[in-house]
C-alpha cells in the first residue's frame, strides 16, 4: 500500500513530554519533565476500585455514570444534569473542541500554552490564535492584547486556571475582565480547571461562578486523585448542553471506564471530608520550596507558582536535550510550550510531583552540571 495517510497525520508526531520521558528512561535520568505523580493514589481509591471491578463492568450511557455525574456536581456545586463525564481532561478538551469551533473559526489561547490545545484545534479545523503572557517577575494576562486577537471568527478562549505551565492563578481582577471581554464578544469560555484543587495561596477563582451561562468547566479526576492513568475526568456545560457535548463523545471512546467511574464517585466525596486536598496542597508546597530554593541557590531565576505542580525557571545557558543527556536530569524546554511567539530566552519547565529525595537528587545533579559547563 503506497497511498499517504491523511496530511492531518502531521499532527501525530510524539509529544515533547513523550520524548523527554523517554530519553530520561534511556539516560538514567530523574524526570522533571512530565507530569505525573511518583507517588501511588490514595487507598481510599484504590479500595473503591476493586469493590467495583465485578459489579460495574458494563457500558455506561456516554454522558457518565449517574453516580458520579451527581459525585461531581456535588463536589463543584453545580447540577448533574450538567456533568459529562469523560476519559480524562484531555478527552474532554477534544469533546468541546469538536462541539464549539470547525473550519474558519478561531479559538484565541494564551501562550506558552498546554500542548493538547493545539493539535484538538486543528482537528477540529479551527485555527489556534496565541496571545503571550507578560513575564516580568511574575506572569500576568496580557489584557489588551486578548482583546486584540478577538476577530469576528472568534468562538472561544481556551484558558487555564491554574496554569499550566506557569503555575500561575487568575486575580480576580484578571478574571472579571477576561469574563467581560467574552460577554462583550458573545465568545464561548474553556476553562481548564484541572488542577482546581492544587494552589498555594487563596483558591483559585472558577470562572463558571462568573459566567455560567458561557464557561465550559475541564476537570480531571487523574490530577486531584494522583490517578493520571485511569483517564477519568469532566465537563460541566453551561445549562442544557451537556447531552449534545456527551452526544460528540459518544463516538471516540462512547464512555470512560466503568468500574473506575464507579470508584472516583465514591471517592469525591471521601476526598473532600476526610481533607484530602489540603494534604496534597501541603504536601507540593513542601516540595514546591525546595525545588525553587535549590535553583535560587544556584542562582537561577524562579517565578513562584500559585497553582500546579510545575515551576517555571530561566536557565539560559543550557539545552534541556543535553542536560537529560549529559546531566542525568529531564525538564520541559520552554520552547515546547510556544506556537507563534517566542519563548522567553532560557525558560524551562519544572514538575515537582515527583518525591522529595528525587527533587534533591535532580538539584544535586543540575548543580554539579552547571558547575561542570561553567568551569
Ligand atoms: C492544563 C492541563 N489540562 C489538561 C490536562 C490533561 O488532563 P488528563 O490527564 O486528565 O487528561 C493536563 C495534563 O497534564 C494539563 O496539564
Amino acid at each position: 500500500m503506497t497511498h499517504p495517510l491523511h496530511p492531518r497525520i502531521q499532527l501525530s508526531k510524539e509529544s515533547i513530554f513523550s520524548h523527554m520521558s523517554r530519553l530520561a528512561v534511556q539516560h538514567g535520568a530523574i524526570n522533571l519533565g512530565q507530569g505525573f505523580p511518583s507517588n501511588p493514589p490514595p487507598a481510599f481509591l484504590q479500595e473503591a476500585a476493586r469493590r467495583a471491578i465485578g459489579t460495574v463492568d458494563q457500558y455506561t450511557p456516554p454522558i457518565g455514570l449517574p453516580r458520579l455525574r451527581e459525585a461531581v456536581a456535588e463536589d463543584l456545586g453545580a447540577a448533574p444534569e450538567d456533568v459529562v463525564i469523560t476519559a480524562g481532561g484531555t478527552e474532554a478538551l477534544h469533546a468541546l473542541a469538536e462541539s464549539l469551533y470547525g473550519p474558519g473559526d478561531e479559538v484565541v489561547m494564551l501562550e506558552p500554552y498546554f500542548d493538547v490545545y493545539i493539535p484538538q484545534a486543528r482537528i477540529a479545523g479551527a485555527e489556534p490564535v496565541m496571545v503571550p503572557m507578560r513575564l516580568t517577575d511574575r506572569w500576568e494576562v496580557d489584557l489588551p492584547a486578548l482583546e486584540r486577537a478577538i476577530t469576528v471568527r472568534t468562538q472561544a478562549l481556551l484558558l487555564t486556571n491554574p496554569y499550566n505551565p506557569t503555575g500561575s492563578v487568575f486575580s480576580r481582577t484578571e478574571a472579571e475582565q477576561i469574563v467581560a471581554l467574552a460577554r462583550q464578544h458573545d465568545l464561548w469560555i474553556i476553562s481548564d480547571e484541572v488542577y482546581d484543587e492544587l494552589y498555594f495561596g487563596p483558591p483559585p477563582i472558577r470562572l463558571r461562578e462568573l459566567a455560567p451561562e458561557r464557561v465550559f468547566t475541564v476537570g480531571s479526576a487523574g490530577k486531584r486523585l494522583e490517578a493520571t492513568g485511569w483517564r477519568i475526568g469532566w465537563i460541566i456545560t453551561p445549562p442544557g448542553l451537556a447531552p449534545q457535548v456527551a452526544g460528540m463523545r459518544q463516538w471516540s471512546s462512547f464512555c470512560s471506564a466503568a468500574p473506575l467511574q464507579a470508584a472516583v464517585a465514591e471517592a469525591l466525596p471521601i476526598a473532600r471530608r476526610e481533607g484530602f486536598y489540603a494534604q496534597l496542597r501541603e504536601s507540593y508546597g513542601r516540595r514546591k520550596d525546595l525545588l525553587e530554593q535549590g535553583l535560587r541557590a544556584m542562582g537561577l531565576q524562579t517565578f513562584a507558582p500559585a497553582g500546579s505542580y510545575f515551576l517555571t525557571a530561566l536557565l539560559p545557558e543550557l539545552d534541556a536535550e543535553t542536560l537529560v543527556r549529559e546531566g542525568g536530569v529531564a525538564i520541559i524546554p520552554g520552547s515546547a510550550f510556544y506556537l507563534q511567539n517566542p519563548a522567553p530566552r532560557g525558560l524551562v519547565r519544572f514538575a515537582f510531583c515527583k518525591t522529595e529525595a528525587e527533587i534533591e537528587q535532580a538539584l544535586e545533579r543540575l548543580e554539579g552540571y552547571l558547575k561542570k559547563v561553567h568551569s
